[in-house]
């Protein structure tokens, strides 16, 4: 790995990076944070207002219920990494736009290069549609699937909690499996290798063909 694709130097890159309009209405850019030595990252959807305030990754409300659910998984914050597909905050918190999103791409690209993680979790549809384009949400919550060699874990976004109390009890229930399926991960030969060494592995797009577990 190059030192232009450390962490610090991927930081200091999204912190002058004018690709998209979100640039001009951040306060503070969030890359996201985390040792470089994290095996689990988890991968939210944008800055609201609080992590725009604060240059932090899930800082507010659904940061506060984020805590409680690594908590719950036996996960400590410091030692996983926590990051968004877009790391600028888009106004009033709206979805961002495909081209923010592909603009956006390489910071997180080169993010998971780099830690190349066992478990990647995915937190809400556009973190999930990275990874699984066709994927629905309400069919693969908590369920895992090997995606270019990187187990990955799509859950709800923990904000869809706060909002619906039935889909809280939902995300508990998910977060509680991380633990089994982090093990798995750990256990397996394919996350133990780097990408370049994996000759064979399931990449299909459609995720009705993918074996969840
Ligand atoms: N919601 C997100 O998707 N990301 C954050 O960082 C905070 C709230
Ligand atoms: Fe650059 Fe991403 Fe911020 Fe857009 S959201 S300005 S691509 S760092």
């Amino acid at each position: 790995m190059t030192p232009e694709n450390t962490l610090i130097e991927i930081r200091a890159e999204i912190a002058q990076c004018m690709k998209c309009p979100l640039a001009y209405g951040r306060k503070n850019t969030v890359p996201g944070e985390g040792p470089a030595d994290a095996e689990i990252m988890f991968i939210g959807e944008g800055p609201g207002f609080y992590e725009n305030e604060q240059g932090k990754p899930f800082v507010g409300q659904a940061g506060k219920f984020l805590d409680e659910l690594l908590a719950s998984a036996g996960l400590k914050r410091e030692r996983v990494f926590i990051t968004n597909v877009v790391k600028c905050r888009p106004p009033d918190n709206r979805d961002p736009e495909p081209s923010e999103l592909e603009a956006c791409a390489t910071y997180l690209d080169r993010q998971i290069a780099f830690l190349h993680p066992k478990v990647i979790v995915t937190l809400g549809r556009h973190s999930m549609g990275k990874f699984l384009p066709t994927a629905k949400i309400s069919q693969i919550h908590g369920r895992s699937a090997w995606v270019r060699g990187q187990l990955i874990v799509a859950m709800y976004h923990p904000a869809a909690g706060l909002h619906q109390p039935n889909l809280k009890s939902t995300i508990v229930a998910d977060f509680k499996k991380l633990p089994q399926i982090i093990e798995q991960a750990r256990s397996s030969e394919m996350a133990q290798k780097a990408p370049q060494q994996i000759e064979e592995e399931p990449h299909k797009e459609d995720p009705t063909q993918l074996s969840f577990f």
